[in-house]
């Protein structure tokens, strides 16, 4: 018979001991006490992105914008240069529009009001329980996969933890298991999803909560959480054209809205074949688009891209937001993802 026990009431003490003992070394992390924004930048950072990676994100932006106000005087346009590489642009655009409104209400600091928090653009549930609790001390859950992952296990959820009941359920049980140092406690949770209680094959025999979790003891710590299975992403071809004329490169700026938005990018043409997106090239750019130099693949969340990059020839400008950049001129403006790698391909046999 499956055992119903539940983890003892105690098991949140427990976790704070170990994470007193084994809390991982991170930039914004180092605060005594911890500054807001620090806080603030940081976890927005990580919504999308390893650790690893945001580290040296994180310092680069503390050293270009030191304090809010630094970042609210800031343009968009470097704001979104120092976001480079981390993907999912719309962060970094909340983050400024986030900051000029903290200049305008709140003295350019975040306020500390749950319901103000939520009011800035970007900031959801999640980043708002992280600032509260770990910045300024309240009671507060902050449930990103990691901790949804964690109490499904813990807890022994069945239920997709994606979809409304199954993320209900385990809201309930943050509510009732909270600690008063809820800061660190989300934190530590935090740590134990990334280093023990990983997605696969979780480190069981190092966890401090083994003896207390109930997928552990019924053999399913595999098994949970459980997922529906995803849609695939949607694959599109895109044909991207290199044309350089005395020492500069051809550019275009995306649309203000939609994926990449504002970001600028080699001249490119997405189709469902190969060929279609070629020759939608070769319109565009009123030229011949032959052989390709460069091919790449890239994963977004629910698309993926399967780029070429043609040198073209005897082309017309295009009508639009097209503008001829030097390399040193191009560095200076956001690129939007796998356009920066193709540019840095470019440089290289180019420059
Ligand atoms: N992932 C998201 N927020 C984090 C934090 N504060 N520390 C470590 N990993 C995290």
């Amino acid at each position: 018979m499956m055992d119903e026990k539940k983890p003892g009431r105690d098991w949140p003490e427990k976790l704070l001991f170990w994470f007193d003992g084994h809390k991982r070394d991170l930039p914004w992390r180092e605060d005594k006490p911890r500054n807001p924004y620090h806080v603030w930048i940081s976890e927005i950072m990580l919504q999308q992105t390893r650790t690893e990676a945001v580290k040296p994100y994180f310092n680069s932006w503390m050293e270009k914008f030191p304090t809010i106000h630094d970042l609210a005087e800031a343009e968009e346009a470097d704001v979104l240069h120092q976001w480079q590489g981390l993907g999912y642009y719309s962060r970094a655009r909340n983050i400024h529009k986030a900051a000029r409104e903290m200049e305008e209400k709140y003295d350019s600091s975040l306020p500390d009001r749950k319901e103000d928090i939520l009011a800035l653009p970007g900031i959801g549930g999640y980043t708002a329980g992280a600032i509260l609790s770990m910045a300024y001390g309240q009671r507060e859950g902050a449930i990103d996969g990691n901790v949804l992952r964690v109490y499904a296990r813990l807890y022994q959820v069945e239920e997709d933890i994606l979809k409304s009941r199954g993320r209900k359920e385990i809201e309930g049980l943050v509510n009732e298991t909270l600690p008063q140092r809820a800061g660190d406690f989300n934190e530590a949770l935090m740590d134990l999803g990334a280093e023990i209680c990983i997605p696969k094959n979780p480190r069981c025999s190092a966890c401090p909560l083994a003896g207390e979790c109930r997928a552990f003891r019924n053999g399913k710590e595999k098994e949970l959480p459980f997922r529906t299975p995803k849609k695939p992403p949607k694959e599109e071809q895109a044909a991207c054209g290199i044309w350089i004329e005395e020492g500069k490169v051809l550019l275009h700026k995306r649309p203000g809205r939609g994926m990449l938005a504002s970001m600028w990018e080699f001249p490119m043409v997405l189709a469902e074949t190969e060929e279609e997106a070629r020759k939608g090239l070769e319109q565009l750019l009123h030229g011949k688009a032959v052989d390709f130099l460069w091919h790449y693949k890239h994963i977004f969340t629910h698309r993926i891209w399967h780029m070429k990059a043609y040198p073209v020839e005897g082309a017309s400008v295009p009508e639009g937001e097209y503008r001829w950049f030097t390399p040193e001129e191009y560095r200076e403006i956001p690129l939007a993802g796998p356009h920066a790698r193709l540019a840095a391909f470019v440089e290289r046999i180019v420059y």
